[in-house]
């Protein structure tokens, strides 16, 4: 973590909680953030609980006197409207609420097809609508084994810059390597530090601001005890936590982490 990025952990909740265990995780949520006010914090349920959600996190706000926590989705359509026959888009998730939208993210590239050339059209629409952006990239074991991790990720990276410029702190990027999600399987913290400065140094030659202001946050595994080593990386500027972010009890040691390490 850097002092000029506070840290930022969001909870990828997948095809998860989408009823009334969902409103309940998010008010558990919402209640334990806002005891840790250097750590920006973020939910990401389904689409269908979000409605139910968000008032919830703003009734927590404003009975303790703090920010609400921010909501993402999971997904979005890059365009406004029209014909797009099972797709939201991203002006319909920020009149609906939403704060941040998770794009890109291995599940979808993987079962879904996705490209860099459509994450970064996705990424163009969020900003252009209001949102934050979390922007995934990672290499798979295949990938790592054979020596192309960072050929990989930095061509997934090159692909969101040109849309990032200028988006501040809405534009995050996150390293999720692709063997670590949901298998227990975490990437050390020197070499996730190396994927991530190798990131910075990108985001750096194509603009010192653009390397300043992004957060780049790790994926894959993270959990209460892996938490704090991984956050205390200099290019480490936060998690989007899958499994771990499922329940509260493994969900608030990751941001008591962050906040223990942001605070000093
Ligand atoms: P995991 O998932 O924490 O369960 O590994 C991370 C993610 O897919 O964002």
């Amino acid at each position: 973590m850097h002092p000029s990025r506070p840290p930022f952990i969001a909870g990828n909740w997948k095809m998860h909680h989408a009823g009334p265990s969902g409103v309940e995780l998010a008010v558990a949520v919402a209640r334990a953030a806002a005891l840790l006010p250097a750590v920006e914090v973020a939910v990401a349920p389904p689409l269908l609980a979000i409605p139910l959600i968000l008032p919830e996190c703003a009734e927590v706000a404003r009975q303790l006197h703090v920010a609400p926590i921010g909501v993402a989705a999971q997904n979005l359509y890059p365009a406004p409207k029209g014909a797009f026959t099972g797709e939201v888009s991203a002006e319909m998730l920020a009149e609906a609420g939403c704060r941040w939208v998770i794009l890109g993210h291995s599940e979808r590239r993987q079962y879904f097809g996705e490209d860099d050339a459509f994450v970064a059209k996705k990424v163009a629409a969020a900003l252009a609508a209001g949102l934050g952006a979390i922007a995934c990239v990672g290499e798979t074991l295949e990938e790592r084994t054979s020596g192309r991790t960072l050929d990989v990720v930095l061509r997934m990276v090159d692909a969101v810059i040109p849309v990032l410029r200028g988006a501040g702190a809405r534009g995050v990027i996150a390293y999720e390597p692709v063997w670590a999600i949901g298998t227990g399987k975490v990437a050390t913290p020197d070499d996730a530090q190396q994927v991530h400065a190798a990131i910075r140094a990108r985001l750096a030659a194509a603009d010192a601001s653009l390397a300043a202001t992004t957060r780049i946050q790790y994926g894959g595994s993270v959990k209460g005890d892996n938490a704090r080593a991984l956050l205390a990386q200099p290019d480490i500027d936060g998690a989007l936590v899958g499994g771990a972010s499922l329940e509260i009890d493994a969900f608030a040691p990751i941001l008591r982490a962050a906040q223990a390490l942001a605070a000093g």
